[in-house]
């Protein structure tokens, strides 16, 4: 029903199953990319003229969108960057390195414990990890002893996890880390996809997101920083765009947001983000959760009867990917016969080896929904594994 709205699905006829790598874009997001690159291809923030302005405006659009979107308080809290990735690597930079410790969960994308290790940080020295329970349930009582024991902590923690799917409460979580004066940053990359945020609700104070996996472009992401927290953060890289004044004896900087947009951004990635958010709000989330809810439980539902299956973790609690192995069976294998059945899912350690590390497994075969997938596509999906695993059997 929505496949009309992204041109990649005429153009394709395989079935996509991998939104948690990235989202198709919708047409109005190629349309507002091809028209700033078409008809007012400027700079934005440093020219005077028409089509700078309008780029510059353009631009700046997007933030007051993306605020409203996510119900930051104001605009300044609001900051592009490159990707998600970058936004870690910006928040553990210019501000979680002067904390004592910092706190992952186990169901952390290599993003979230990568920039980590980089601090000399390792687990048990200045990094500690949530443990997890049965179904991949977050463990709150050992949260709260990781935090009644480090008393200058930071803790980092993915919203939704992109290898399974899990959804981790983070007004819970948060709560519980501001109770022990810890500072919370939450890996939203799989979150604004899949359902409503409100970042005031939450009371975090970093929200990281990631625009590609949100139907916008690659090479985007956002930060939120609570404004409380903005002028104890310097920049981790300065340069155009970031002063007020320089001269050869000193430079002063502006304030949030543009002393952390150094240089020129991806200004049309930035534009045209803000047709991704206005297309969700259009579809509105009530629908997009039903639709995804109905789909994730009718997927888990299918797979369950597959024999010799192995799921991580049940329908609860969980949005988006759904990851499992079959007994006797390389993930490898079935990804290489169900690219031949033209049916697109990935297959591997997602960006999360050491949750599988934990499970004793190389990886997983991962399908990943999205709205825009029906149960036509699942019952594709589910055949052509069936016959794979028919094929490895035989
Ligand atoms: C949970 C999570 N965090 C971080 C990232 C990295 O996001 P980006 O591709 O925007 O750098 C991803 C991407 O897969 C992710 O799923």
């Amino acid at each position: 029903m929505f496949k009309k709205d992204f041109p990649y699905f005429s153009n394709n006829e395989s079935v996509y199953l991998d939104n948690a790598a990235t989202t198709q874009k919708p047409q109005i997001v190629i349309d507002a990319m091809n028209e700033y690159y078409t008809n007012y291809c400027a700079n934005t923030h440093r020219s005077s003229y028409g089509n700078s302005n309008k780029a510059t405006s353009m631009y700046e659009d997007t933030r007051k969108v993306l605020k409203e979107f996510i119900n930051a308080k104001s605009i300044n809290e609001i900051i592009f960057t490159k990707g998600l990735t970058e936004g870690i690597n910006f928040v553990a930079s210019s501000y979680a390195k002067k904390f004592e410790t910092i706190i992952i969960s186990s169901l952390e994308h290599h993003s979230n414990i990568v920039p980590w290790h980089m601090q000399g940080r390792v687990l048990g020295k200045d990094l500690e990890v949530v443990k997890y329970k049965e179904n991949l349930d977050f463990d709150y009582e050992d949260f709260e002893r990781i935090l009644k024991n480090n008393k200058n902590a930071f803790v980092s923690i993915t919203h939704i996890s992109n290898a399974f799917g899990k959804i981790h409460d983070i007004k819970r979580i948060t709560t519980l880390a501001h109770k022990y004066n810890a500072i919370v940053l939450i890996d939203a990359a799989q979150s604004l996809a899949h359902g409503k945020i409100d970042v005031q609700d939450i009371n975090c104070d970093f929200f990281l997101m990631s625009a590609h996996k949100t139907f916008g472009p690659t090479g985007l992401g956002a930060i939120y920083i609570k404004e409380s927290l903005l002028k104890s953060i310097s920049p981790y890289q300065t340069g155009g765009a970031t002063i007020q004044e320089v001269s050869f004896e000193k430079t002063k900087l502006l304030d949030s947001p543009f002393l952390f947009e150094a240089g020129t951004q991806n200004i049309s990635a930035v534009i045209a983000f803000a047709k991704s958010l206005e297309y969700i709000n259009d579809i509105g989330y009530e629908n997009i959760e039903k639709i995804e809810k109905e789909l994730y439980v009718y997927l888990h539902n299918e797979l369950k009867q597959i024999p010799d299956i192995i799921l991580y973790n049940n329908e609860t609690d969980a949005i988006g990917s759904k990851s499992f192995n079959i007994k006797g069976i390389i993930h490898d294998d079935i990804g290489i016969l169900l690219d031949k059945m033209k049916i697109n899912v990935r297959v591997g350690h997602h960006c999360a080896q050491p949750i599988m590390k934990e499970l004793e497994i190389k990886g997983t075969i991962r399908v990943s929904l999205s709205f825009y997938n029906d149960k036509e596509d699942i019952n594709k999906f589910i055949s052509a594994l069936k016959r794979a695993i028919f094929m490895l059997r035989s």
